[in-house]
């Protein structure tokens, strides 16, 4: 049997942000109102496109995994906000990192993307199709946000995550998942004004989030918890062999609503909400990365994932960490340098959604 054991990951963070207390100046709200209903505090705006963060991203996992990368054989980029759609901003990801045998794809599955991703790049690992594989969430939500809307305009932030599969026999990587769609309830959170039923031939108005706040989160809460509880019994696992919970950071009450559920303590759940808010399919991928860094993740750690978002889709995932939790070469790869403030970047999408 094979296993698709992670062997390298990345994050890429742009630099500029935006706290609560600038965003007040923009929108009507608080950081009051923003950090107790949600746990943010700030959220990252990009300067580049999503495909230079998920370059950036899939550089530091290959140079962590400290593999080739015309030794990879697939690219596959979880985001609902691609660069460009024709050609896929896999292809140009592919290009940038020198990935020139490798197949590049988009898949979009909103804000389970990532383990949606993980799963079909493990299947073909596992399947014996391909060797090695990196798998990329990136995001520039702040693109989407209509900045006179108060609601979805705190919430959400850019950035990226990204792993490197490799083909091991040791039983590692995503080793149990349960994806699903609840499709029926679709039209409770999506993006207007954007795809091909849009009439092209009207002028449309900015893209911009709609969700029925109260409704995702009750459902995000008891999806993402039966999703754990499943993949838990495929797994033949109790609660108690978890060490670490790395949700999807959308609300922090939904995340401790899932830890009270699941009867885990703090230090089992790795929240990175408060410096993030919501990247959407990449917050799984930075979080996972960022518990690595912190020391959370230790040698074949039992890892549970549960993603909510838009489809509505859902996804949780049991990963068994390998032996290594060190890069084996630190990434020289950065983001072309950033001269503006969080603020200065969004202003003239502020201007134009507020009619000044
Ligand atoms: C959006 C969310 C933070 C709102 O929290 P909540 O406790 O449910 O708050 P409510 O929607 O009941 O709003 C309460 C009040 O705050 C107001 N409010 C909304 N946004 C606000 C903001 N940014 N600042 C200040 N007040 C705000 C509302 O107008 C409402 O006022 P009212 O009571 O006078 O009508 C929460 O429901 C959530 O995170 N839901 C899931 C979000 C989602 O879909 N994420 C994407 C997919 S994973």
């Amino acid at each position: 049997m094979q296993y698709a054991k992670i062997t390298g990951w990345g994050k890429c963070l742009p630099p500029a942000s935006i706290s609560n207390d600038e965003l007040s100046q923009i929108v009507d709200t608080n950081d009051e109102w923003i950090r107790t209903r949600s746990g943010i505090r700030s959220r990252r705006i990009s300067h580049v496109d999503t495909a230079t963060l998920a370059t950036v991203a899939a550089k530091r996992a290959i140079d962590c995994a400290g593999i080739d990368p015309t030794g990879i054989d697939l690219v596959l980029l979880a985001t609902c906000t691609p660069s460009t759609m024709v050609a896929n901003t896999a292809s140009q990801v592919q290009h940038d990192i020198g990935a020139t045998n490798a197949a590049a794809c988009d898949a979009n599955a909103a804000c389970s993307g990532f383990l949606y991703a993980l799963q079909m790049a493990t299947a073909q690992i596992q399947a014996g199709m391909i060797k090695k594989a990196v798998v990329i969430a990136a995001e520039r939500m702040s693109w989407h946000l209509n900045w006179a809307r108060r609601d979805s305009a705190v919430l959400f932030g850019d950035g990226a995550g990204a792993v490197v599969l490799e083909a091991s026999n040791e039983p590692a990587g995503l080793l149990a998942a349960k994806t699903g769609c609840d499709s029926g309830d679709r039209g409770i959170l999506h993006i207007s004004n954007c795809g091909t039923n849009t009439d092209r031939y009207q002028p449309l108005g900015p893209s911009e989030i709609h969700f029925e706040g109260r409704e995702i989160f009750k459902r995000a809460v008891k999806g993402m918890s039966e999703a754990c509880d499943d993949v838990l019994r495929q797994a033949k696992l109790e609660l108690a062999d978890i060490d670490l919970l790395v949700p999807h950071q959308a609300n922090l009450r939904i995340i401790q609503a899932i830890q009270h559920r699941l009867d885990l303590p703090d230090d089992k759940v790795m929240v990175n909400i408060d410096q993030y808010g919501n990247t959407s399919a990449a917050t799984i991928a930075i979080a996972l990365c960022e518990a690595v860094e912190r020391g959370l993740i230790q040698p074949h750690a039992n890892i549970m994932s549960a993603a909510f978002g838009a489809g509505l889709t859902w996804a949780a995932a049991y990963i068994r960490w390998g032996e290594r939790v060190t890069p084996v070469r630190q990434s020289q790869a950065e983001l072309p340098p950033c001269d503006k403030t969080g603020l200065e970047l969004v202003m003239p999408a502020v201007k134009a959604c507020q009619g000044g």
